[in-house]
Order: C-alpha cells, then structure tokens, then sequence
C-alpha cells in the first residue's frame, strides 16, 4: 500500500515534470537563442562601447530589463525582443578586414520579432546581403553613417511591413530600385549621401503611401518624375545631385 502510495506520488511528480517542460521550452528557448544572438551581435561589431551592458551575465539573462542609453535602446513584447538600437560613436572607423556582412544580418534573424532596428555608426561595411530579406517583421530600418556598399537590396523588397528605410551616409552605388514602389506602406524613403546615380524610376510616382523622400548628395540625374499624386509627399528632399534640365512643378507642396 505504502509503496503504491510512493509509485502514485512518484507519477504524479513526473508528470507535472513532463506539464512543465512541455509549456515551457520554447519560451526557453526563444529567450537562449535571443540572448545568444545579442552575444554573437557584440563579438561580431567588436564590443562597441554601445553593448558593455552585455558583458554582466545577469542582464544578458535578463535582456529586456536592460536600460535604455543614448546608444543602446532594446525593447521587448512578451519577451521577444521588437526593438533593437544600438548606436556607436560618430566617425567610427570601418570594422576589422575580417568583418562579414553577410554573417552579421545572418545572425540577425535569431532576433525573428524585430520590428525597429538602428544600427548606427557602427564601422558596418561590405554589401547589404540578402539575408536581410529574412527579418521579415521589420517595419524601421535605420543603418545610417556606416559603410555599406554595393548596390540597395532587391531582398528589401521581401519586407512587407516595412514603413521606414534609411540608408543615408554610407557607400551605395547604383540605381534608385524601381521595386521600392511595390512597398505596400513604405512612408519614409532616405537614401541621403551616398554614391547612387542614373535617373529615378517614374514607379516612385504611384508611392502613394510616401511622406518624406531624401535622396540628397548622391549623383542622381536625369527628369524628375511627376510626384504630384503623391497626395501624402510632406518633405522632399533631393539637393545635391544632377537633376534636369526640367522639373515638374511641385506647387501642391508649399
Ligand atoms: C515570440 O517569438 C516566438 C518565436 O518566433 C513566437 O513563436 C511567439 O509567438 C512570439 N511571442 C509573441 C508574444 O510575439
Ligand atoms: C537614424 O538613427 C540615428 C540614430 O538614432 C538618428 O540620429 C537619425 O536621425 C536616424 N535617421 C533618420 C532619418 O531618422
Ligand atoms: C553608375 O555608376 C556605375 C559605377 O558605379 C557605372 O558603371 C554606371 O555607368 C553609372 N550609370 C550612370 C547612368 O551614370
Ligand atoms: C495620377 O493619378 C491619376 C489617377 O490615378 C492618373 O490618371 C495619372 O496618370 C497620374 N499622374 C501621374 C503623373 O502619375
């Protein structure tokens, strides 16, 4: 009696064992593979003073309850991390000849519910590679002052949610892609500073969704398409290039 009583006992524990493991391991999960990917984010940028928080194991753990600093900002939804700003010093040096884009953004995926990324000033070079169509719940991307180069990726046109897209100061060549006017919602377009060049593509005309458009400082050339139906256009931004030697009228904008 006494031994079925330890068996019914025993059983019982393990099976609220086997309850506990079975609610929890993908949360658990989840919560590793996000901190192991902010570790792997901090050894890949070459411990930017903007991440020594993550040299204390406890807030590692604990990465949602890091405080936010003027060059780290991390945000959480139920423990998966939305946000993630991480902002280095003006005038930071391109990263170490063994830096690699592509493993970088690759490694970005471990974080699958960033909506909002900066990466700022951070000494970023190479090509933007295609992995980054993988991030696909992003709807702010902001890598601005670094020197990524090569031409705008065709993979940014896999982000769906994507509202905002600034690319400005760093080393990108080629065209203004005709594929950013089938963003669904892209409201803010800047490309600022940079080495783009060749005419825009008249596609940028049906954005309707488009607020503000910065493609200052590059050597764009050519007509400017018509962007009166661009009902919602607030900032337009395009000094510094080779535009002409006509210009549409703009007069709906002042
Ligand atoms: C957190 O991320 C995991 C893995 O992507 C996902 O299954 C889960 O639904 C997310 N939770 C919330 C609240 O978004
Ligand atoms: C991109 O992020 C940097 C750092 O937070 C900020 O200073 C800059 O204004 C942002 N760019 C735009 C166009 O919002
Ligand atoms: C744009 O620059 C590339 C080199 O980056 C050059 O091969 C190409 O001819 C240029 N196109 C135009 C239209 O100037
Ligand atoms: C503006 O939109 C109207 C109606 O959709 C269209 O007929 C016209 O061709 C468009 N104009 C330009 C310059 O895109």
């Amino acid at each position: 009696m006494v031994l079925m009583a330890k068996l019914v006992c025993h059983s019982r524990l393990l099976l609220l064992i086997i309850v506990f493991l079975s609610l929890h391991p993908s949360s658990q999960l989840q919560q590793h593979t996000q901190s192991q990917t902010l570790l792997k984010i901090q050894q890949l940028l070459n411990y930017p003073s903007a991440l020594t928080s993550f040299s204390h194991r406890s807030n590692i753990r604990d990465f949602c309850k890091i405080e936010p600093t003027p060059s780290l900002t991390l945000s959480c939804y139920e423990g998966n991390i939305t946000q993630l700003h991480i902002i280095g010093n003006n005038g930071f040096p391109p990263l170490p000849r063994d830096f690699s884009a592509d493993y970088f953004f690759a490694t970005l995926v471990g974080l699958p519910s960033l909506k909002v990324l900066s990466l700022v000033s951070l000494g970023l070079w190479g090509p933007m590679p295609a992995s980054i169509g993988h991030l696909s719940s992003l709807e702010i991307l902001n890598v601005s002052t670094n020197y990524l180069s090569g031409t705008v990726p065709l993979q940014l046109s896999y982000l769906r949610n994507l509202q905002t897209l600034i690319l400005d100061h760093n080393k990108f060549t080629g065209q203004v892609p005709g594929w950013l006017s089938s963003l669904p919602v892209l409201a803010v377009l800047s490309l600022k500073n940079n080495m783009l060049n060749g005419s825009l593509p008249y596609s940028l005309a049906s954005l309707q969704t488009l607020r503000v458009l910065c493609l200052s400082s590059n050597f764009l050339s050519g007509e400017v398409p018509d962007l009166r139906n661009l009902t919602n256009l607030q900032v337009l931004d395009l000094e510094d290039n080779y535009f002409g030697p006509h210009f549409p009228s703009w007069s709906h904008l002042c």
